[in-house]
Parts: structure tokens; sequence; C-alpha cells
């Protein structure tokens, strides 16, 4: 049923698999022309003498089509006229309430809203929400071995090999129309210092992972993460003072040169998600100084410090060595904050505002749609993931219903795009494949 309530890009060929033909039968066929019931001395043949050969050929209703008489449209409005009216079908009777149902009047209701669910038809006709796989931004794990491995807590994902996995993974997405991913490296721990300085380097995993992308996709839209956490020997987004105070402008110069490094090597959009004050300026202006002005900035603009990034920390490895990320990350109480951040990220020149986690922050995305015109991303994030395929392993909800209905529920709040590890079997379901 994934066609009525989720419709898909139509410039894919497999966009209509979904639709179930069978169902739908032309009604002509099932017309029966007769005489008409009321002009029963025109129509009605009486049993005493012959039957009168009918203007209208009756037929059966389990013919297909109604043999056609060769009358032109002056003729058959003129038999209509003179009372000779084609059968239809008889009126239905009303179907039977079970035995006990309480006989009541109608309700005096001016509106009801039922009329409009009435049917499959009229539903899809009346839905306000789409969504289709180019909205999806699939997140990938990649790693510098040759071989996926497992993640534990994320069923169905792996840590790619980015020369191997990782380009089969991408070609599958794009044969459904997900043609935009994120990027998130694994780094060997012989890499990570303090100041985070892989995040820069060139020939470092992901610029290495995007040239070959750029190389082998060009149409492909790839969206990196810029943070230090991947490369900390911390584990957090920032540089951690002495005193454990991540600090601020030192870290958003080196994102500035992570930004660009990823840039240089073909990155589509740089997405900043450590959450540092004035990082959206000064990468803008980066990127700019170094002749890079196409390129996008989707800013991490309401990321809250969440539980639920849990499995991917697991992922990456990047858990913080100490302590917590409350002092960047935003508090999950709070709801006017998200609009000082947006405030902020507009004024510096953002140009996608994302909101992260998705599911529980629905209010965050739904405030931001109202008070930006800019694009918002949703992050539906690892544990909301894990938490819909353990469901759907345990056999305790249909995943396959929860994943679809979770996405478009992003997309209702007013996401226009999601980053989801659902986008490779969510965009399948809509193409009408199935797993
Ligand atoms: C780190 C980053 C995190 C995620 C995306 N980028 C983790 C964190 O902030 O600790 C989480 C994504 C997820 O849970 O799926 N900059």
């Amino acid at each position: 049923m994934a066609s009525t309530i989720f419709s898909t890009s139509s410039s894919l060929p497999t966009a209509v698999k979904g639709l179930d033909c069978n169902t739908y039968k032309p009604t002509l066929g099932n017309l029966r022309f007769i005489a008409s019931p009321n002009r029963k001395s025109i129509a009605v043949p009486s049993s005493s003498s012959p039957a009168p050969k009918p203007l209208f050929p009756v037929v059966k209703a389990t013919s297909d089509v109604p043999v056609k008489t060769g009358l032109s449209d002056a003729e058959c409005e003129a038999a209509v006229a003179a009372g000779n009216v084609p059968e239809a079908p008889p009126v239905p009777p009303t179907p039977l309430a079970p035995a006990g149902t309480p006989v009541v009047p109608s309700l005096p209701l001016s509106r009801r809203p039922r009329r409009t669910r009435r049917s499959p038809a009229l539903r899809a006709a009346f839905q306000e929400t789409s969504i289709s796989p180019a909205n999806f931004v699939y997140p990938l794990f990649i790693h510098e071995g040759e071989e996926d491995t497992p993640i534990g807590a994320m069923p169905g994902c792996y840590r790619l090999g980015w020369r191997h996995g990782l380009l089969e993974e991408v070609a599958k997405a794009r044969d459904v129309g997900v043609n935009s991913i994120v990027l998130f490296p694994k780094v060997p721990d012989a890499l990570k210092t303090p100041t985070g300085d892989e995040a820069y380097n060139e020939y470092g995993l992901v610029p290495r992972t995007i040239r070959m992308l750029k190389d082998k996709f060009p149409g492909l839209a790839i969206y990196t993460d810029v943070a230090l956490d991947p490369y900390s020997s911390d584990g957090h987004d920032g540089i951690v003072r002495e005193d454990g105070v991540i600090m601020n402008d030192e870290t958003v110069h080196q994102l500035c040169k992570q930004a660009v490094a990823q840039a240089r090597a073909g990155a589509d959009v740089v997405s900043p998600s450590d959450m540092m004050d004035g990082r959206v300026g000064a990468i803008r202006g980066a990127l700019d100084d170094a002749g890079f002005q196409h390129v996008l900035i989707m800013s991490y603009t309401a990321k809250y410090a969440s539980s639920f990034y849990g499995p991917f920390r697991e992922a990456l490895d990047s858990n913080p060595h100490f302590g917590d990320k409350k002092t960047y990350q935003m508090n999950p109480a709070n709801y006017r904050e998200a609009l000082v951040e947006v405030h902020e990220d507009e004024s510096e020149g953002a140009d996608i505002l994302l909101v992260k986690p998705g599911l529980p922050y629905l209010d965050i995305i739904r405030q931001i749609r109202d008070n930006s015109p800019l694009p918002i991303a949703a992050y539906q994030v690892s544990g909301e993931y894990s938490m819909i395929k353990a469901g759907g392993i345990l056999k305790m909800i249909d995943e396959e219903k929860v994943m679809m209905e979770s996405l478009l529920c992003l997309r209702r709040a007013g996401a226009d795009i999601i980053l989801t590890y659902f986008a490779l079997q969510a965009a399948r379901c809509l193409c009408g494949e199935k797993r």
C-alpha cells in the first residue's frame, strides 16, 4: 500500500511499480443496457406480445465491454429523451449492519471529515505531504579496510571499505533515486591528536574518498561532516583545554581548514556538526577566499546533546573520553534557544538549517520552518534507526511501515531533506521493491 501514502519521483522508471494495477478495472464493462424502469409502456416488453427488438442491446454484467449499437450521438440522445434509457446496474442495497447495532437518527453534522478519506483515490488526491528518494541523504560510514564491517548497534549498517563496499552501496542507492550521501570516517587511533589535524589532511580518508566518488559518479551530491571528533584523541568535536573546556575560536580555525580540504576534494555541501559559535560565518569566508563560493553550508543549527547518538559513536569509536558534549550541543529542554541559533546561522550565510535528532524534535523542525525561508534538513539519527530496526527484528512493530511513517512525519513537520540510515531501504520501498 506504499503507493497510496507515499508518492514517488515521477522520473524514476520504477516509480509506478507500487501501484496495484490489478485493482484498477474500467467500470464501463459492468454497465447493462435495458429499457427505462419508470417508462414501462415504452421499454419493458409485455409477456403476452412478442418481445420488441430492444433499441439497445442487453449486455450482461459479466461481459467486458458492451456491444456498440452503431447509433449516432443524436439517435442515442433521442432514444433517451423518448424514455428508452440504457440500463445501468440496479441501485445497490444498503449494506447490513451487525445485529444489535443501535438504530439512531443521523447526527446533524455540516462537516464530516471522513468523506475525504473514503477511498484510496480520494485519500491520494488530498494527501498534503509527499516523500521521494530525492529527499533522502544517505549517511555512510567508511574506513581504510577492504572488508565491510557490520556495526553491532545498527543492524544493516556497515563500516564500508572506501574503495569497495562504498562504491557498491552508492551504486545501489543511485539505482533507486538516492543521489545524495554524507560521509563519516572511522579514523585509525594512531592518526588522532588533541588538535585533530588529520581532519584537514588532503590525502586523508575523506578527501581521498570524495575524489574517487566524484570520478566514478560525477552527478552524486556529496555532503561532508565538519567536526573534529573522528580525529580527536579526546573524542570531542573541538580542541580540549587542560581544564576540560572546549576551545571555541581555536576549534573554528581548524574547522575552516577541514571544510576547505573537503571542498577542494569536490564536496558539494560541507556540514558543520560541531556546534561551535561563529563557525558558519568563518567557514563561509574561508571557502570563498579559497575559490569555493559555490559550495553549500548545511549548518547543524539545532543539534541537541542527545542520547540518541549512542550507536553512531559505537560505529566510529568516537565516544568522548571524558565528560559529555553539553557545553556545546543544546539542552534537550530548550525550544526558544533554537531560534537564537537560527538567527546566527542565517546571518552568517548558512544555506541549509539542520535539526538533530529528528522524530523527538518535530516541534523544533516546525518552529524553524515557520521562522525561516531557508531549506531545512532533519537528521533521523542512529538511535532512532536502531530502535525501529530492533522493534522490527523482535517483531514488535512492522519495521517497513514504521520506517515510512517516521520519514513522512519528518517531512510533514517541515523538513525538505532527511538524513537517514534508511535511505536505501525506504527508497526501494517507494519504488515498489522489496528486499
Ligand atoms: C559528530 C556527529 C555525531 C553525529 C553526527 N555527527 C555524534 C555526536 O555529536 O556525538 C550523530 C549521528 C547519529 O547519531 O546518527 N560531529
